[in-house]
């Protein structure tokens, strides 16, 4: 008997040892502390031994449960650890998740550059109304009803007085020019101050025509402001913005609100002016328009005429993004494709 039960308790400590979930043990339990187990038999059976056997086999019996009961316990505590540390386990190895984060749009990465660069050499930020009146779009910056420089920009209405008293209609702003006379009437030069904004044409889009796109408008008026100042600024202006000394070169052409009027390119940004597929060959970008401040435009404002001088520019800011980046289709700024815009 004694030896029987010794036998058990060693079968089932090894076995217990070797169980591997909890399961397993559970089943281990029942086998050998069960009701109906070898153990439990004998133990019921201890009632019917001599005094004499009683004495050994029941000491016996009992440590051996217990010494069965503890095993069951380290056991289980030993599994629940390695459950734990599965739970906890960490690959160092496996490949990082990317975090998503908010960033700047292209645009507006390219209009904090070109704001810090001018308010570093001391120009202002101003802004109007996106829905203008037609008098600040048109006819204050020296572009009367019936003048062709209105047919060079494709209206956005919102309302138009057929047969209107001076500039009573309303549209959507086609350049951030509309702002240049707001901002004179209420200050005194001199000034200078640049004018981000968005506008608006009705014209076919293609991969560089939008209808609502961005616009820079610099204008800087004072008494004795000339072309070389203008000259200047440009010039050290794209040269800190793409990163490279560049030149400012100037075409005449023809604006109602400047006179004289002119286009501006800058050498190439590719090649700074030797000649390659982006500059055509030609070493030269067109950026955009300027000129000196018509005088009507400042009688506009309520001036003296001839008492001041200004030079005005004005380009559009998704052209500029196009150089700097690369961008191929002006279309992409506003297509809503995340794909493009994570690239900023
Ligand atoms: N407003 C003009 C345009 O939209 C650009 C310009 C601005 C030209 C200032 C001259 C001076 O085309």
């Amino acid at each position: 008997m004694l030896e029987k039960i010794k036998k058990i308790k060693n079968k089932a400590i090894e076995e217990i040892n070797k169980a591997k979930s909890a399961e397993e043990l559970e089943v281990l339990r029942i086998n050998y502390l069960g009701k109906k187990s070898e153990f439990n038999q004998i133990l019921k059976g201890l009632k019917d031994l001599s005094d004499e056997e009683k004495k050994l086999v029941g000491p016996l019996a009992n440590e051996s449960k217990t010494e069965i009961q503890t095993a069951l316990e380290n056991k289980m505590g030993e599994l629940e650890d390695l459950i734990d540390m599965e739970k906890e386990w960490i690959d160092v190895t496996a490949p990082g998740k990317r975090i998503k984060k908010g960033h700047y749009h292209p645009l507006s990465i390219v209009q904090r550059d070109i704001e810090d660069i001018f308010t570093s050499m001391g120009f202002e930020i101003a802004d109007g109304p996106e829905v203008e009146s037609e008098f600040y779009n048109f006819d204050a910056v020296n572009v009367p009803e019936d003048h062709p420089g209105r047919d060079m920009q494709d209206t956005f209405w919102i309302s138009k007085d057929e047969d209107r008293e001076k500039g009573t209609g309303t549209v959507l702003r086609t350049q951030t020019s509309s702002v240049q006379v707001r901002y004179m009437q209420n200050h005194k030069p001199p000034y200078r101050i640049i004018i981000p904004g968005r506008v608006f044409r009705q014209e076919a889009t293609d991969a560089s025509h939008e209808h609502t796109f961005h616009q820079f408008e610099a204008l800087v008026v004072g008494k004795k402001v000339s072309v070389a100042n203008f000259l200047y600024i440009a010039e050290t202006f794209f040269s800190q913005f793409f990163g490279k000394k560049l030149n400012v070169r100037l075409r005449p052409s023809y604006f109602p609100f400047v006179e004289p009027g002119f286009e501006f390119d800058i050498s190439c940004t590719n090649c700074e002016g030797k000649g390659c597929s982006s500059c055509k060959q030609t070493g030269w970008l067109e950026v955009g328009g300027a000129g000196m401040v018509h005088q009507n435009v400042f009688e506009a404002a309520g001036y003296e005429r001839g008492k001041y001088q200004g030079f005005a520019w004005g380009f559009g800011l998704e052209r500029l993004a196009m150089m700097k980046y690369k961008i191929d289709d002006i279309r992409h700024f506003h297509g809503g494709d995340v794909r493009f815009t994570k690239q900023f």
